[in-house]
């Protein structure tokens, strides 16, 4: 098992928005989270990658327990086995494009190394040309692009995305949902939370979070239309 939550429940204040839930990824399985706005989907994809602690519960990364470790243990794992797309991009606003997809290599010391690939990730993307850019001069698409492509460059074996293709064109959700696909089919773990339909079936599985519970979204369930609010 790659990364496993067991019995996890978050609260703020005495709202409970996950309650009780366990949800495990196998290496190379790729998994959507629907559910409507608000239901907790960004909240569950912090605490898969140890970005937000739950009130109980477990996450267990490669069977490993990560409650009690430091701040620096856990952005050490971050770092190596997980490459994070946040929903609101979270770009360093004094950095470059470049530098912001380099950044999660630099902290591992291998900026160097990493630069060739970082550029060709860029390319792809379509940014090439916004290398030199700083974050506040991009649109919301690009950011989220170079937000993908930051968490692509150390090559993480699981990647969690939070609505990778919003404020995406058609041709660009679709290039981003062939990047995000074909690591799929290199093994690669993924975890994307989405209101991309077509994203989602493409996905081995989808679950759907409804009043603080994870549902598995089975076959019949698509039949009935089920599959809509996310
Ligand atoms: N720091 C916080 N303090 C209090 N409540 C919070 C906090 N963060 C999130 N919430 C609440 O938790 C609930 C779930 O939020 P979350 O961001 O996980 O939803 P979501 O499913 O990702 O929604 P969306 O589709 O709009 O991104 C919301 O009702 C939100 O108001
Ligand atoms: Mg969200």
């Amino acid at each position: 098992m790659m990364i496993e939550a067991i019995d996890v429940t978050k609260r703020y204040g005495n709202e409970t928005i996950l309650s009780s839930i366990s949800f495990e990824i196998k290496k190379g399985q790729s998994v959507a989270v629907l559910g409507p706005s608000g239901s907790g989907k960004t909240t569950l994809l912090s605490i898969l990658g140890l970005l937000l602690e739950p009130c109980c519960g477990e996450i267990l990364l490669y069977g490993q327990r990560m409650r009690g470790l430091s701040d620096t243990e856990l952005s050490n794992l971050r770092n190596h086995h997980m490459g994070y797309v946040f929903q609101n991009s979270q770009l360093i606003g004094s950095l470059t494009v470049g530098d912001n997809v380099l950044l999660p290599a630099r902290l591992a010391g291998k900026a160097r190394e990493k630069q060739k690939q970082s550029r060709e990730i860029l390319e792809q993307f379509g940014l090439a040309n916004r290398i030199n850019h700083l974050p506040h001069q991009l649109s919301f698409g690009q950011k989220r692009r170079v937000a993908l492509a930051r968490a692509l460059v150390m090559e993480p074996q699981l990647i969690l995305a939070d609505e990778p293709t919003n404020d995406l064109d058609e041709k660009m959700a679709q290039q981003v949902s062939h990047v995000l696909l074909g690591l799929k089919d290199q093994g690669v773990a993924l975890i994307v939370a989405t209101h991309d339909r077509q994203l989602a079936e493409r996905m081995d599985r989808r679950v759907r979070i409804d009043q603080g519970k994870l549902f598995d979204i089975t076959f019949q369930d698509r039949e009935i239309g089920k599959l809509k609010d996310g």
